[in-house]
């Protein structure tokens, strides 16, 4: 105990321990399991909050910066063979077996306000089926198009992990094999108020957070996901965030765009419609692709535009990548160096609090993170795609108004009608709700060809039937 507080002091920190008389045995022994794990990473912990704030200050506005090069819808200059042949070339690397999904699920969900982890959020318009389960459907779909399975990476935290992995047992895997399944944690980073002092949260807990989605790129080797791919021949990681239910699973038109480009990470972005939405973008800094935060983008560099009157910097990240294996192992073993930590002004509970005599809802210190693009500048070689944000992109962030369950429901819904438009079935009339399988059909291609056989109209619902079992 007193070298752990000398451990502490020296950086100033002791101050955790002040509630120590107060305690009794069992805090005592998860305040002592807590500080001895801490105290082993202060020295870095520290770094990283003074690193992070150095950030924070010089506030970045990027010295050269360019629009990046894209691969363009075909509505916006794309070429379409080209998309036509980067979906063979995907399509083979799923069935070689090549190609692995990972989700980042440890967030705390905080604007949500959901109790349970996002991933069993109910988001099926008609069944209330989960985040989870609709994304499970996406890969069993695929896997019984290519004829492999494609191994599911479930990332959660400290904060996420015993729900999740209740959640996956009582589902059964949601009809994925349990060899095809792996839920592994990222880790923790302290939280720090406007003094540099380590937070309270209670008497004898220390406040810490999620590190970031950024935490995947050390969590994946850490915990040995790296090594499972190597054994099974995989050499691709197609990454996406679980609140999104439109993410189109392991696309292959990007996973052959992203060959064709022997590309190391590569980037999907949508059209951003307003120069003040809150959308970080893909930019070329210094010759180098990154992506810049709205709230590091200038006003000036918001509104410019084109020689056609569009927005230069039009192309807002969605957060869905694809990495190769070796790329991982190497931002892996270097991640201290090359992967920045930031910091954010949050509200953080502590016991201070009433002390503080702060209105409740106001930052009272950092919560630090590492972001996952931060990798892009690392990358030799990247490739950068649109995709239309009403196919592809509709996160569930906020309780209600924008991204919330309600305006992720009716994109779905919405999607639906489109693919059951190609299929010449009305859907326009009483019902307002549809829901799909995603494992029997998961585009308007795919509705044509499984040849719909039955659609009854419940009123309130939808219900299509294929004559397949799902
Ligand atoms: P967000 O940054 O939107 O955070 O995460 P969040 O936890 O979902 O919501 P707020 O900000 O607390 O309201 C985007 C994605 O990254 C994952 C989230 O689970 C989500 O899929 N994430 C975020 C992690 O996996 N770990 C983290 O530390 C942070």
């Amino acid at each position: 105990m007193n070298a752990l507080r000398v451990g502490f002091a020296i950086h100033e920190q002791e101050h955790v321990f002040d509630h120590w008389a107060e305690l009794g045995e069992p805090e005592r022994s998860v305040l002592l399991r807590q500080a001895r794990r801490i105290g082993a990473s202060l020295d870095e912990f520290v770094d990283a909050h003074r690193r992070a704030l150095a950030e924070l200050e010089a506030g970045l506005e990027p010295a050269s910066i360019q629009p990046p090069e894209t691969v363009c819808l075909p509505e916006h200059g794309g070429d379409t063979q080209r998309l036509e042949s980067a979906r063979e070339r995907g399509l083979e690397l799923l069935t070689a077996g090549r190609v692995a999904a990972l989700v980042v699920a440890g967030g705390q969900g905080t604007r949500l306000g959901y109790p349970g982890p996002k991933g069993a959020f109910p988001v099926g318009p008609v069944s209330d089926r989960s985040l989870f389960r609709l994304q499970a459907q996406k890969i069993r779909g695929l896997a019984r198009r290519t004829s492999r399975s494609i191994p599911w990476y479930v990332m959660t935290s400290p904060a996420t992990d015993a729900a999740t992995r209740a959640l996956f047992e009582a589902e059964d895997n949601f009809g994925l094999a349990a060899e095809d399944v792996r839920i592994f944690s990222q880790g923790m980073l302290p939280a720090w108020d406007f003094e540099g002092r380590l937070i309270l949260e209670a008497p004898g807990r220390i406040a810490e957070s999620p590190n970031g989605h950024g935490g995947s790129l050390t969590a994946l080797a850490e915990a040995g996901i790296l090594e499972d791919m190597r054994k099974r021949g995989i050499d691709r990681l197609f990454y996406y965030q679980v609140d999104n239910p439109l993410v189109r699973m392991a696309d292959p038109v990007f996973l052959g765009l992203h060959e064709a480009a022997e590309a190391e990470m590569s980037c999907k972005v949508v059209r951003k419609q307003d120069p003040m939405e809150k959308v970080g973008v893909v930019a070329e800094i210094a010759g180098e692709p990154a992506v810049i935060e709205y709230t590091e983008l200038s006003e000036e560099l918001r509104y410019a535009q084109d020689a056609r009157g569009q927005l230069l910097y039009w192309a807002g990240n969605i957060a869905i990548h694809i990495f190769n294996l070796d790329f991982l192992h190497r931002i892996a073993e270097e991640s201290t160096t090359l992967l920045p930590v930031h910091a954010s002004a949050k509200r953080i509970e502590s016991v201070n609090s009433a002390a503080e005599g702060r209105a409740s809802r106001d930052p009272n210190g950092y919560k630090l993170e590492r972001f996952v693009f931060d990798a892009l500048p690392q990358a030799a070689r990247t490739c950068v795609m649109e995709v239309r944000a009403s196919e592809e992109f509709s996160p569930i962030k906020n309780a209600e108004g924008k991204e919330s369950p309600d305006s992720s429901r009716a994109a779905l819904i919405a999607c639906y009608r489109n693919w059951l438009r190609g299929v010449q079935i009305p859907t326009s009339g009483e019902a307002p709700f549809i829901e799909i399988d995603h494992s029997i059909i998961d585009s308007e291609e795919e509705a044509i060809s499984t040849g719909i056989t039955g659609l009854a109209d419940a009123g309130k619902a939808i219900l299509v039937s294929t004559g397949i079992s799902p």
